[in-house]
């Protein structure tokens, strides 16, 4: 008897390491409770054991006809802001989508009426049946029936990288698009198969590349470099088989007991470090709630680094961009242009006035509509078309060959020579040197119909995408009462539509402001198109 019972102990010792294998992902999700449902006030989620991370629908801002969103994430849960860490495609979908694990080890997200919209590239092999796992340490882990992973959020990286997660050679992070939305953006950080780390600068959406912006320099490229983000959170470095061939991290990201810690490329190009005190409460300074803060951050100044002969910069075009202090990139719009997009001043900057037409009754042919601001340590380095220079050519006359010429949107004098500038200007930055940039702007007579047709845009804006907050800024009687603030709006919106059948009468606009008639949702207005 004895002498069977050591036989069978015997027999089950060389199982235990494959025991253990298995329950190095716990899984808390199996097949009967494999369905997650994106629900109003419900947590959709799959949380980790320690609950720092989860797994599902995350409420996004509604769309513009007012529906409610979710977005299949991963995201910090314990912390107040939910940070997402990872997205399935960046694309929220309607109440009622849902997330699914299939029997063969796959992950698949149908939006609110069953249609498949994104599936997780699996690795699918070995025999059916299937579970997952939210670890952790942050990764979501599908396993097949063999308890092999066939799909993990690690290897299928976005924008961030979490401790313990590796960029692979010739994989990408992805900036987002702006800080809410999360299709892919202009950025990308590659760990190239040369053994370098660069920062492009890409187009949206065809993704061209449109250059580098920021290179580690790292050449001796052998035997699969990776970016690796270490398990204690304190280093990212570049493998190279072994060896550890460049130091990311150069400053104390704090203890993993002490911090979550994350690598992000945001959507201003920035690719940062960051870390956020695991504790909750009153931060030590006082200040009422604890944040994400940047610990380190590459480039130093995004705004003159990207200087590509494609693209726009940093910002926008016919903008131009300064960083403060801790490396963060601010757009601005010289003065007689406006935001292409209030919401998004990474956007661009339009000009409030027509542009020279090169017609024979063009109405750039009355030279006094025109006017030249000089704007002050301000530059377009890029979009010169023409140079000119001469005898004592002074300031005036430089701005002189700007009038004269219809293709001509800005002069740069430098006291010697005069360069000339197209539309539309590119990779503005703020400088110091001798250089005196002139940008043309037309009179008021120009400025005003454009800024009211702007106002309007505006106003439409802040309504559909539901920031009425950013109309009333400051009015505190008026954000105690939003509800009549949207209403105001949208009865303003419907009485300056450019076609004056739709606009309502005057007896109707009575009955909306007093509530007494519902205000239906007004179509976008262009009330100087028509002039
Ligand atoms: C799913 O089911 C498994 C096994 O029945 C269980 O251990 C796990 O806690 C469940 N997970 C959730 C999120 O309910
Ligand atoms: C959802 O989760 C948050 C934070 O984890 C919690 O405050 C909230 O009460 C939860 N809501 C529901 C409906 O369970
Ligand atoms: C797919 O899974 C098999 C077995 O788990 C593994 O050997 C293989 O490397 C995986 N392939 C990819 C592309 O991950
Ligand atoms: C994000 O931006 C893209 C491109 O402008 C747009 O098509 C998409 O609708 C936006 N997504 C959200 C949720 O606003
Ligand atoms: C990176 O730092 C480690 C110590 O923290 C050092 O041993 C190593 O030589 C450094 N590597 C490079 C490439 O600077
Ligand atoms: C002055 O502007 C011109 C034209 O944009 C540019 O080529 C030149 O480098 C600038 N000079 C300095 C000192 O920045």
């Amino acid at each position: 008897m004895a002498s069977s019972a050591v036989f069978l102990l015997l027999l089950l010792v060389p199982l235990f390491p494959v025991v253990l294998a298995i329950s190095k992902f716990d899984c808390n999700v199996d097949l009967t409770n494999s369905t997650l449902l994106a629900q109003k006030d419900i947590n959709s989620s799959w949380v980790s054991p320690s609950g720092d991370f989860a797994f599902g629908f995350q409420q996004a801002e509604p769309s513009n006809d007012g529906n409610m969103l979710f977005l299949l994430a991963i995201w910090f849960d314990k912390i107040p802001d939910k940070t997402i860490v990872w997205s399935a495609n960046g694309v929220p979908t309607r109440e009622g989508s849902k997330v699914k694990l299939t029997k063969d080890g796959g992950l698949q997200l149908f939006d609110h009426q069953g249609n498949v919209i994104w599936t997780a590239a699996t690795n699918v092999t070995g025999s059916e049946s299937s579970c997952a796992a939210m670890l952790d340490t942050g990764n979501f882990v599908v396993l097949n029936g063999d308890s092999n992973p066939t799909w993990e959020s690690f290897k299928d990286p976005h924008d961030t990288i979490l401790p313990g997660q590796i960029l692979g050679t010739n994989q990408k992070l992805w900036s987002r698009l702006s800080e809410t939305n999360y299709s892919d953006g202009r950025f990308q950080l590659r760990m190239q198969d040369d053994g370098n780390l660069v920062l492009y600068v890409v187009s949206v959406p065809y993704q061209v590349n449109y250059g580098a912006y920021w290179a580690a320099g790292i050449s001796h490229a052998n035997s699969n470099p990776q970016l690796t983000f270490d398990e204690s959170g304190r280093y990212i470095y570049v493998k190279q088989g072994n060896r550890n061939v460049y130091n990311f991290t150069q400053k104390n990201m704090g203890s993993k007991q002490g911090f979550y810690h994350m690598a992000r490329i945001d959507f201003d190009g920035v690719f940062r470090l960051y870390n956020h005190p695991r504790r909750t409460g009153a931060a030590s300074d006082g200040s009422c709630s604890l944040s994400w803060s940047v610990v380190q951050h590459i480039p130093d100044d995004v705004c003159s680094v990207i200087q590509g002969n494609l693209g726009s910069g940093a910002c926008g075009y016919n903008s131009y961009c300064s960083v403060d202090a801790n490396g963060k990139p601010e757009c601005f719009c010289p003065e007689g242009y406006s935001p292409m997009d209030r919401l998004d001043i990474q956007n661009g900057c339009k000009p409030n006035f027509p542009l020279p037409n090169c017609q024979e009754d063009g109405w750039e042919m009355n030279p006094e509509l025109i006017e030249f601001k000089e704007l002050k340590n301000t530059d377009w380095p890029l979009g010169d078309y023409d140079l000119r220079t001469g005898p004592e050519l002074d300031k005036e006359t430089c701005i002189q060959f700007c009038l004269d010429d219809c293709f001509c949107a800005a002069v740069v004098y430098d006291g010697n020579l005069c360069y000339k500038k197209k539309f539309p200007l590119s990779n503005g930055v703020k400088t110091k040197n001798l250089n005196r940039t002139f940008l043309m702007k037309s009179s008021a007579e120009f400025g005003m119909e454009n800024q009211v047709q702007a106002l309007v845009d505006w106003a439409y804006d802040c309504y559909c995408k539901r920031k009425l907050d950013e109309l009333v800024k400051n009015d505190e009687e008026a954000i105690s009462d939003m509800k009549r603030v949207e209403r105001l709006v949208m009865v303003a919106i419907w009485c300056t539509q450019e076609d004056p059948s739709i606009r309502p009468s005057m007896r109707k606009i009575t009955q909306m402001l007093e509530g007494v008639l519902e205000v239906s949702v007004p179509p976008r207005p262009s009330i100087f198109s028509a002039s």
